[in-house]
């Protein structure tokens, strides 16, 4: 029999024909549906980015309300537009969603202007999540370059709410400057729990800094795995997770278990405007969490 050539360990080709979430239906029911909601706080993270507490004020639909780490909302601002924002939230808190907002353009300008009491639209949540399932029993590896930490953090609060359910479990975090990080408050709080490591790294520090300095990628030269038992999820700019990946490649880590958040423009989120497809595949359906192997296959994805 002719001996077929894999370009891929082929122990994990079960993993390649198990897609993350199939079925799109499900993923799309409701999305006409916009939540009306309030801002009730607003917290100045950095000189860029501000995190809004945002409660859907509908009693009933807010407590019917779930998401899964790694899904996104479509946010309206009225009057100005709406621009699709990763869940930053623990998905078992009810009382309020977060959003990590960089001010970028028309309407994240506008908000970063909003007050307390400002109302607002949502639609979603929408896209594909991290799969925790799936990580279950294994060491995951949590790694955000500059805004990246926003997406991230949800599936850092559902590791710390499930903390039996992983092994060894790394936070890596890395900005070009001190002043650029994000959420500083709550790394105390992290490293506190039960067997999470975390560790932060920048680019140019000032002269209070007294962590490594560097690309996030040398946080990798010390950490021991085991690379058939763990998982990583990474969220920051393209340029950064390429870099990232190709180090945990070098580590043995296959690429079918390291996951990544995509950006692309987004309208309509439900795969009708096309405009965040690559190819025939829609960021906002197809993703935006793709494994690594999938995305480099998605031609100009990165
Ligand atoms: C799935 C997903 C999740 C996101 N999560 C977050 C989040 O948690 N926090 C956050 O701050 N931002 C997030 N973004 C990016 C956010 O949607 C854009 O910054 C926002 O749409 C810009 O809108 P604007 O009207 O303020 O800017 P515009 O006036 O429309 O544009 C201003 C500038 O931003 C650029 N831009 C606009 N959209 C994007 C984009 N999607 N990616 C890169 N550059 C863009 C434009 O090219 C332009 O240079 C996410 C995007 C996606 C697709
Ligand atoms: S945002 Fe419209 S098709 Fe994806």
């Amino acid at each position: 029999m002719k001996q077929l050539f894999y370009p891929f360990d082929i122990s994990l080709e079960s993993e390649m024909k198990e897609p993350l979430d199939f079925n799109r239906r499900s993923r799309t029911k409701d999305v006409d549906r916009v939540f009306r909601a309030e801002i009730t706080n607003v917290i100045r993270l950095t000189e860029m980015e501000k995190l809004f507490q945002v409660r859907i004020m509908d009693d009933a639909e807010r407590q019917r309300f779930t998401f899964l780490p790694g899904q996104f909302l479509m946010l309206e601002l009225p009057g100005y537009g709406e621009i699709p924002i990763s869940i930053s939230s623990a998905p078992t808190n009810k009382g309020f969603l977060e959003l990590c907002i960089r001010r970028a353009g028309t309407v994240t300008g506008a908000l970063h202007k909003a007050r307390r009491g400002a109302r607002v639209g949502l639609r979603g949540p929408f896209g594909t999540h991290f799969p925790m399932e799936k990580m279950k029993g294994n060491n995951v590896l949590l790694i955000a370059g500059g805004l990246g930490l926003a997406p991230l953090r949800a599936p850092i609060f559902h590791v710390i709410q499930n903390r039996s359910d992983y092994r060894n479990v790394h936070i890596f975090y890395g900005t070009g400057s001190p002043e650029q990080l994000l959420f500083d408050y709550q790394y105390d709080e992290w490293r506190r729990i039960d067997d999470i490591e975390m560790e932060v790294i920048v680019e140019r520090p000032d002269p209070n800094w007294k962590g490594p300095v560097g690309l996030i990628t040398k946080l990798l030269d010390h950490v021991e795995i085991n690379p058939r038992e763990t998982y990583a999820i990474v969220c920051g700019p393209p340029i950064m997770f390429k870099f990232v990946c190709a180090r945990l490649s070098d580590l043995g880590v296959p690429m079918q278990r390291m996951f990544v958040s995509l950006e692309r423009r987004m309208h309509c989120g439900m795969g009708k405007c096309c405009r965040c497809n690559v190819g025939s595949t829609f960021t906002c359906m197809d993703g935006p969490v793709f494994d690594y192997w999938s995305v480099m296959n998605l031609k100009e994805a990165i």
